[in-house]
């Protein structure tokens, strides 16, 4: 059988992993554009590193190469996708500090591509969404933090704003009453083109501030960045659990759902 190969899409405050071993950095050509990783092993996994907003995070989320990023993780062969995500919260059962495995999303985005298949000649795709992220890799994900002794939430509604500015306290009033939980800048399209490409995709939310309105104070990107190096070494042990946990010949359907794709996608 094939080596199992994973991918970790680190969100805000994630540049670098170091659970990889023999590190290098590589770069792959889409035809959406190049995107630089890094590529290591980790207990007889392939594990590829992705900073979703670069290094040192000079790429706003609007701006983010999504295409770029998934067309090239379908590329390598990836069996799974862990990504981490950086979000407001709207509950005190999923605090600051908490780690959220979300199993819904909602589309607040404006400007963004929607799908790698649109333009002449191209076949049309509705894929289903009534499980956006995957069964397998969020079953995993939270065997792992059970085993860990991590107390993660199973379950969470991600709604996706625009950005690069935070939210309003209506837009949060508004969202709430949407049934939304968390609120982040950068989960769509991500999962959605994750799906396309038949990718087994899932999410290790990680809640850093009260969203605007709930917060007491202001909400700035240093309290962003310092809670998510607070919740890092329990973050950096689920993330190892995980990989190392990733099977083959799960039975998601995920892959079904990548029967259109080609390399011209
Ligand atoms: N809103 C949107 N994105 C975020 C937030 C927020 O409050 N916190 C971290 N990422």
């Amino acid at each position: 059988m094939s080596e199992i190969r994973v991918a970790i899409i680190g969100g805000t405050g994630v540049y670098n992993q170091s659970l990889l071993n023999d590190q290098e950095e590589i770069t792959v050509d889409t035809k959406y554009g190049a995107v630089t990783m890094r590529m290591g092993t980790y207990k007889n996994r392939k594990v590829f590193f992705l900073a979703r907003h670069g290094g040192k995070h000079s790429v706003p989320p609007h701006m983010v190469n999504y295409k770029a990023n998934i067309a090239a993780l379908k590329h390598l062969d990836v069996n799974a996708i862990i990504a981490t995500a950086a979000v407001g919260t709207l509950h005190q059962n999923m605090p600051p500090g908490s780690m959220v495995i979300i199993d819904q999303f909602i589309d607040f985005t404006k400007q963004r591509p929607l799908t790698f298949y649109e333009g002449a000649g191209k076949t049309i795709v509705h894929i289903d969404l009534s499980e956006p992220y995957c069964s397998e890799v969020r079953k995993t994900i939270l065997n792992a933090g059970t085993a860990l002794d991590l107390e993660l939430v199973d379950g969470g509604c991600y709604v996706c704003t625009e950005g690069p500015r935070f939210e309003t306290p209506s837009e949060i009033r508004m969202i709430g009453q949407w049934g939304g939980d968390l609120v982040g800048m950068t989960n769509v399209p991500e999962v959605v083109l994750a799906r396309e490409a038949g990718l087994c995709y899932a999410v290790i939310a990680l809640p850093t501030n009260y969203a605007a309105g709930i917060s007491l104070s202001p909400l700035t990107h240093e309290e962003v960045l310092d809670e998510i190096e607070r919740v890092k070494p329990g973050l950096e042990k689920l993330l190892a659990t995980a990989v190392e946990n990733i099977e083959h010949g799960y039975s998601c359907g995920c892959n079904e759902a990548g029967k259109y794709w080609s390399e011209e996608s």
